[in-house]
């Protein structure tokens, strides 16, 4: 179970992630979604320990995670896949895959292509590529997804944070990539974050987090909180709202 208690994350005098508190059971597929800016990105990090909150607690299957590092919270089976992916000039897409799996289980060339598969490239041409400036933006994306499956498929207690997944992907990809998310579901194993602005994806959730302006502005079922989004109830700029524009 992912607990976040008061989280606050403040950058100068911009308070970014404002006060906020969200259990996610273990095994839920959760879908955290709302307009640009609002700081789910942020969360992200907060959870993965890429920045460190100003204020509240993060607890993990009831470990208090709140200052332990990206590699310690990695180790207790937390994932997390860039909005934008970095390179790594100088590694092959297998041997990251292996990175992101760990020493204590080997890919074979097949499990290697697997995933790959399950992100809809064709493994045979990526699989011995470099990890660097040559990929497209959409087949970094793609790899980077496969890495986080490669991480936590199988082990036990393994929370995979995927972040906006569906950014640069073409419509062919997409379609394998839900198909992955699906399934990925369906094994019930995994606790998923998955930040989307994709319908597709969002129909998949158990439960929607809309987050805006750094709150929590509403949690619950697809149907609860999807016509919350298509009504375009949630402002971005109170300035424009108190002005009437
Ligand atoms: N380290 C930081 N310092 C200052 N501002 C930041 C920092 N990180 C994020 N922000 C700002 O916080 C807001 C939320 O960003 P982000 O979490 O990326 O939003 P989202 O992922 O919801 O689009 C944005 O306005 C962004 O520019
Ligand atoms: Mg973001």
């Amino acid at each position: 179970m992912l607990e976040l208690e008061h989280v606050q994350f403040t950058a100068g005098t911009t308070n970014i992630v404002k006060d906020v508190s969200l259990t996610i059971p273990e095994g839920r597929f959760v879908v955290i979604t709302g307009p640009n800016g609002g700081g789910k990105t942020t969360l992200a990090k907060l959870i993965m320990g890429i920045e460190q909150p100003t204020g509240g607690a993060i607890r993990w299957n009831g470990a208090d995670v709140t200052h332990l590092s990206i590699t310690e919270r990695a180790r207790l089976g937390i994932s997390y896949g860039f909005q934008a992916p970095p390179r790594f000039k100088g590694m092959r897409v297998s041997d990251l895959l292996q990175l992101a799996a760990g020493s204590d289980q080997q890919l074979t060339h097949d499990q290697c292509c697997a995933y790959l598969t399950k992100v809809g490239l064709c493994a045979r041409d990526y699989v011995g590529r470099d990890v660097d400036a040559s990929l497209s933006g959409g087949e970094l994306k793609r790899i980077e997804i496969a890495t986080i499956l490669a991480r936590g498929s199988g082990r036990e207690h393994s929370l995979m944070i995927f972040d906006e997944p569906e950014a640069g992907i073409d419509l062919w990809s997409f379609a394998k990539l839900t198909e992955t998310f699906r399934a990925l579901h369906a094994g019930g194993k995994a606790t998923v974050i998955i930040i989307s602005h994709q319908e597709r994806i969002i129909r998949l959730a158990d439960e929607i987090v809309l987050i805006a302006g750094g709150e929590v502005k509403a949690r619950g079922s697809v149907d609860e909180v999807f016509p919350l989004i298509m009504r375009d109830t949630v402002s971005t700029c109170s300035a424009a709202e108190q002005e009437g524009l």
